[in-house]
């Protein structure tokens, strides 16, 4: 099927779900409400926009409370912690069904793509109404027929997928600040990780079409993007006519109206010398690069199938703090992975030392059935994990600290997000290497870039004014 006739029926489908959420409303006497609560990364909040579109589009109103007539939680698989969130969560999600047994659920995303997950849900959680995975997300006005139509579970998971299906329906979170999406899936096998898994194949969208949706975003007002892939520095080697990451960033710059560019995440096995050029000449490209490390231990590394060794993550990354100074780093580390010992951990240490990380998540292992690493017979003890965590992690936090209070006294532009949760005189701006500044503002602030004096850093965050 092409890509332009699986639109349309899409477009078609959206016209039949509006047709079901009528005549709810009409029972209802008001217009039902729904909620998609989204776990994970920022590619499944990006997916989420995608669904929320669809809803809007068929009559549904978006809340935030789960207290609505349909609810669908955008799962995610990374480490257990995220599923055990989604399984608690279900269980409150029952209480409210036996009260207004009209309410809908549904689940999707990453852990729907797991066998044991699917047969679990099926098993113990009977009254969820509506299941898919991450490769048919672009269905699911079908689905939503679907389910309206069956009384029934609706499960309908798919294994992978090489269809990219192009311009359906997305309702932004912010007006003025847009992920795109540049690729899907993942082809690295990392050892630990079960994206590969869930996510499927490594395929890249084209550029073309990239860039005419970047077009349309500026044309509606958005200021700031965030490409979006699971090992963006491998863009481009899948399409019919290759091409880098590095010149798609080029052909995005170009774009009238886009002031900010932001991407996640680097592998940084696959970084070039040429991205660290286009990074540098950039006036648009954020001073902020995620470079997940995940473990300083060569031999880790190797255990991890990471392809690249402790002296070569360090050359890349004093490279960029050379080329690049103002370049924010941060990173992702693993502690008890299959094998590491305390002796690894001080070797993960020097190298946060040495490279500064102006942030970094710490994680511990999360065993995942089907990967590689979770057959492993030498899974560390809890005691020396937390040993090394809180060794890690008060390290992380000592050199952030002293990253953090670089800029302080210098005029920086910021975007600004919101007005402060806790004091609504004041709102809240993102810096170029993604730190957070408060300032004295109000609402008509939102959206734009301003140029606010840093003041004072406060731990990880500053407190500014306005520079006229
Ligand atoms: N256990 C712990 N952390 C993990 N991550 C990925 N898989 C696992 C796992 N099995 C972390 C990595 C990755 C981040 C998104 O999540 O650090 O970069
Ligand atoms: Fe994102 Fe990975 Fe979680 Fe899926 S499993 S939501 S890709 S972090």
């Amino acid at each position: 099927m092409t890509q332009q006739t699986e639109k349309d029926r899409q477009f078609l489908f959206i016209e039949q779900a509006k047709e079901y959420v009528d005549k709810l409303a009409e029972q209802l006497g008001r217009r039902p409400l729904c909620n998609v609560t989204t776990f994970g990364c920022q590619m499944n909040a990006r997916d989420s926009e995608k669904l929320s579109g669809i809803l809007e589009q068929v009559g549904y109103e978006l809340v935030d409370t789960e207290d609505a007539d349909f609810v669908i939680y955008n799962t995610c698989t990374v480490r257990d912690n995220a599923n055990q969130r989604v399984y608690g969560r279900l269980g409150f999600l029952n209480s409210m069904k036996k009260k207004k047994p009209h309410m809908k659920i549904a689940l999707c995303g990453c852990m729907m793509q797991e066998d044991l997950v699917i047969e679990k849900i099926k098993k113990s959680y009977r009254f969820v109404d509506l299941i898919f995975g991450t490769h048919n997300i672009f269905k699911f006005a079908e689905l939503l027929c679907t389910m309206f139509e069956s009384d029934d579970m609706v499960i309908d998971i798919w294994k992978d997928t090489d269809q990219i299906v192009e311009d359906l329906p997305v309702e932004r979170k912010y007006s003025f600040k847009s992920g795109i999406n540049i690729m899907f899936g993942c082809n690295n096998f990392c050892s630990y990780c079960i994206v590969p898994y869930v996510r499927g194949r490594e395929r890249s969208r084209n550029p073309k079409d990239i860039i005419r949706e970047i077009e349309n975003l500026a044309a509606d007002g958005v200021v700031e993007i965030m490409l979006l892939g699971q090992n963006v520095n491998s863009y481009g080697k899948t399409l019919e006519e290759p091409m880098s990451f590095a010149q798609l960033l080029r052909e995005v710059e170009k774009v009238d109206g886009i002031e900010r560019i932001r991407f996640m995440t680097s592998h940084p096995k696959d970084l070039s010398e040429e991205l660290i050029q286009v990074m540098k000449e950039s006036k648009k490209i954020c001073r902020h690069l995620h470079l997940p490390l995940q473990s300083g231990s060569t031999r880790i590394l190797d255990a991890m199938n990471r392809r690249y060794t402790k002296e070569q993550y360090l050359a890349i990354a004093e490279k960029i703090r050379k080329e690049i100074p103002d370049m924010a780093i941060t990173t992702d580390i693993i502690v008890g992975f299959p094998g590491e010992t305390l002796a690894d951990v001080e070797e993960t240490i020097e190298v946060v030392k040495r490279v500064k990380y102006d942030n970094a998540f710490t994680f511990i292992y999360s065993k995942r059935t089907g990967t590689p690493a979770a057959a492993m017979d030498n899974q560390v003890s809890q005691e020396v994990v937390k040993e090394g965590f809180d060794k890690l992690l008060k390290i992380v936090q000592e050199t952030a600290r002293e990253r953090a209070s670089m800029l302080e006294g210098l005029t920086v532009s910021a975007l600004v997000e919101e007005i402060n949760e806790q004091d609504s005189s004041l709102v809240t701006g993102r810096l170029s290497n993604n730190t957070i500044v408060h300032f004295p503002g109000n609402q008509s602030f939102i959206g734009k870039i301003m140029n606010v004096k840093l003041k004072e850093c406060r731990g990880f965050y500053y407190t500014g004014e306005l520079v006229d």
